[in-house]
């Protein structure tokens, strides 16, 4: 086994011969799930192309047994198919797992949408967070997984229209009722954040955050003094961040962002060249160093990189075993703050 310079831990050696530890920890407020889950969304069709229920079904599984039992999906993944595929794994392993879903995205014709723009490409999304919808979006969600509790619930994204103190009071009705344990907000705006944490104490928030998609730092500032959780989706950058993605493919959701587009494409991944360099120097794959690199941004912040791939999946778990020294994260932070990413993301 290697020990390079820039790591505490001595890492990589073949993939073969590496050892596969416990993954760490976490707490995201009163809950405690591992520092890398798993974010199911790519286990639907029509996301990241198409995908069987079987192929699926095994990939969940092998999060579980890699130790990524956080699993994080909502009603509008696949249209409710993300919530009633993952029903099959916790049919057996409900224990195992930490549940988080989320709503307010999955409208049928009986619910208003309220509109809002989001990246230029995307155009809009419509939501309905209106507090007496809150029980009635849990319930279903909680019948499709087949559970009777769901550990983790959000709205998907605040509601353009209704106040998010009012979506919370309707959530702090659910845990009451025990339909679910803790309350996170997510794609939520540090005033909204902090509006929410008057009427109730917040686990966890979910936001985009990533080596290309750098978090606000007045809202991890208000995180690190609530000590909220922060759950980071597209951790690694929808794939871009492996080094491997150097086209999208139509019918493919990334094709709806900007930056993904291939002109920009090429200059982003000429950009980042260095910053896989890094990765390489320090015997880490580049998906490691992104993921081990978020983890020591905060100390409740968790990870939920995508995954069909079994591989992958065991690969990322084990990212949070990474120690990376102090002043590999300086030398980082130098690389990162020079890089300009060219397009816009899919929300931004
Ligand atoms: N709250 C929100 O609005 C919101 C929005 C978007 C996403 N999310 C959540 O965040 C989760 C993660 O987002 P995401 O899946 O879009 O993005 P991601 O985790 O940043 O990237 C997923 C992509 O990375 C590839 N990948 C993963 N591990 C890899 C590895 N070790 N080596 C090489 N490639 C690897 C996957 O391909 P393979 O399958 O080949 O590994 C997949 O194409 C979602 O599942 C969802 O739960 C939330």
């Amino acid at each position: 086994m290697t020990t390079n310079a820039l790591t505490d831990s001595a890492r990589l050696a073949p993939e073969t011969e590496r050892s596969v530890v416990p993954v760490p920890q976490r707490a995201l407020g009163a809950l405690t799930v591992p520092a890398v889950g798993y974010g199911a969304m790519v286990l639907s069709p029509g996301m990241y192309g198409e995908i069987n229920d079987d192929h699926a079904l095994r990939a969940l599984h092998h999060a579980v047994d890699s130790g990524s039992s956080f699993i994080d999906t909502s009603d509008a993944y696949g249209g409710g198919h993300n919530e009633s595929l993952i029903a099959r794994l916790l049919k057996d392993r409900r224990d195992e797992v930490t549940i988080a879903t989320k709503f307010g995205l999955l409208l049928d014709d009986s619910i208003e949408p309220h509109r809002f723009p989001v990246g230029f490409k995307f155009g809009e999304l419509a939501v309905n967070a209106s507090p007496e919808l809150v029980r009635p979006f849990a319930e279903a969600s909680l019948r499709r997984l087949g559970i009777d509790v769901i550990d983790l619930y959000y709205p998907h994204f605040p509601d353009p229209i209704v106040p998010i103190e009012d979506t919370v009071g309707a959530m702090a009705e659910l845990v009451d009722a025990g339909l679910i344990r803790g309350i996170g907000l997510s794609n939520i705006t540090v005033d909204q954040l902090r509006a929410a944490l008057t009427v109730y104490p917040i686990d966890a928030i979910q936001v985009e955050w990533s080596m290309w998609t750098p978090i606000d730092r007045d809202l991890l500032d208000l995180c690190r003094r609530e000590a909220v959780g922060i759950v980071a989706w597209s951790p690694l950058g929808s794939g871009f961040l492996s080094g491997a993605v150097t086209e999208v493919a139509s019918g493919d959701f990334r094709e709806h962002a900007p930056r993904f587009d291939a002109p920009n494409l090429t200059v982003n991944r000429a950009r980042f060249a260095s910053l896989w360099d890094t990765a390489v120097e320090l015997d880490l794959r580049p998906t490691e160093l992104a993921l081990a690199w978020l983890l020591h941004q905060y100390e409740h912040v968790v990870a939920i990189p995508g995954s069909r791939t079994p591989a992958h999946i065991g690969s990322n778990a084990q990212s949070a075993t990474v120690r990376l020294h102090a002043d590999t994260l300086a030398a980082i932070g130098r690389l990162l703050d020079n890089i300009d990413v060219e397009g816009s993301g899919l929300l931004s």
